[in-house]
């Protein structure tokens, strides 16, 4: 990033990607945990951390995972606009990704991405009580026989029908890179993946 042009709208698209295929990659870079909101049925807006799982660069797609009851999956049914937002100290870079969200739910996406989890990352799936549930003792939903290890193959599986692949289709990103010399903000519209670019005032 020290070597980009902070004036070239494309180098600056491009460097965003590769950005956005470390931070699936690489669990220590700031960009493997973005913030993910959406609009809940109250309308009110909700956000929290998660797992940047895949980017997928020529369809502009960044995917996370979820248990399928969790209430975000019901509220994005309802209104799929959602927005990611990135920050990354060392880049001094701030993304902020407008997006459309589609759910996966036992079809083809969750098979194949089901198949690369492993045990213990499948152990989230396996609450008894859906997530958001209140619950009258402070715990994690897990059955006692699972407490403290990982479940076996076959226990596993009980939790594919909660594995829940969210895409989220990039539909704008708000790029802002902060520095002494002055600050820069980008604005790239996407339409069928083809980036416009607006400058904008910080
Ligand atoms: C580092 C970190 C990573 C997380 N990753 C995910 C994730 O990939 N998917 C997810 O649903 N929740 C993830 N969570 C939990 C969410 O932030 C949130 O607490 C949970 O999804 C319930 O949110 P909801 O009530 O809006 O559904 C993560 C939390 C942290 C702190």
């Amino acid at each position: 990033m020290s070597m980009l042009s902070k004036e070239n709208t494309n180098e600056i698209f491009e460097d965003i990607k590769k950005n956005l295929i470390r931070g699936v990659k690489d669990r220590k870079h700031t960009f493997h945990t973005p913030v993910f909101c959406n609009i809940d049925d109250q309308k009110a807006i909700e956000s929290r951390v998660v797992v940047l799982r895949e980017f997928d660069s020529p369809n502009m797609v960044l995917n996370f995972h979820t248990d399928f009851r969790s209430p975000k999956i019901a509220s994005l049914v309802k209104n799929n606009n959602s927005l990611f937002v990135f920050y990354d100290q060392k880049l001094k870079v701030q993304l902020r990704i407008k997006t459309i969200s589609s759910i996966n739910n036992q079809n083809i996406i969750t098979k194949k991405m089901w198949e690369k989890t492993k045990l213990v990352s499948r152990k989230c799936y396996l609450t008894q009580k859906p997530p958001s549930s209140i619950t009258s003792l402070p715990e994690d939903g897990i059955n006692d026989n699972l407490k403290g290890k990982e479940p076996t193959l076959e226990e596993s599986e009980k939790g594919y029908k909660n594995f829940t692949v969210v895409q989220n289709k990039i539909r704008q990103i708000d790029w802002l890179h902060l520095a002494a010399s002055g600050h820069r903000r980008l604005k790239i519209i996407l339409k069928d993946n083809i980036p416009s670019f607006n400058w904008i005032i910080p």
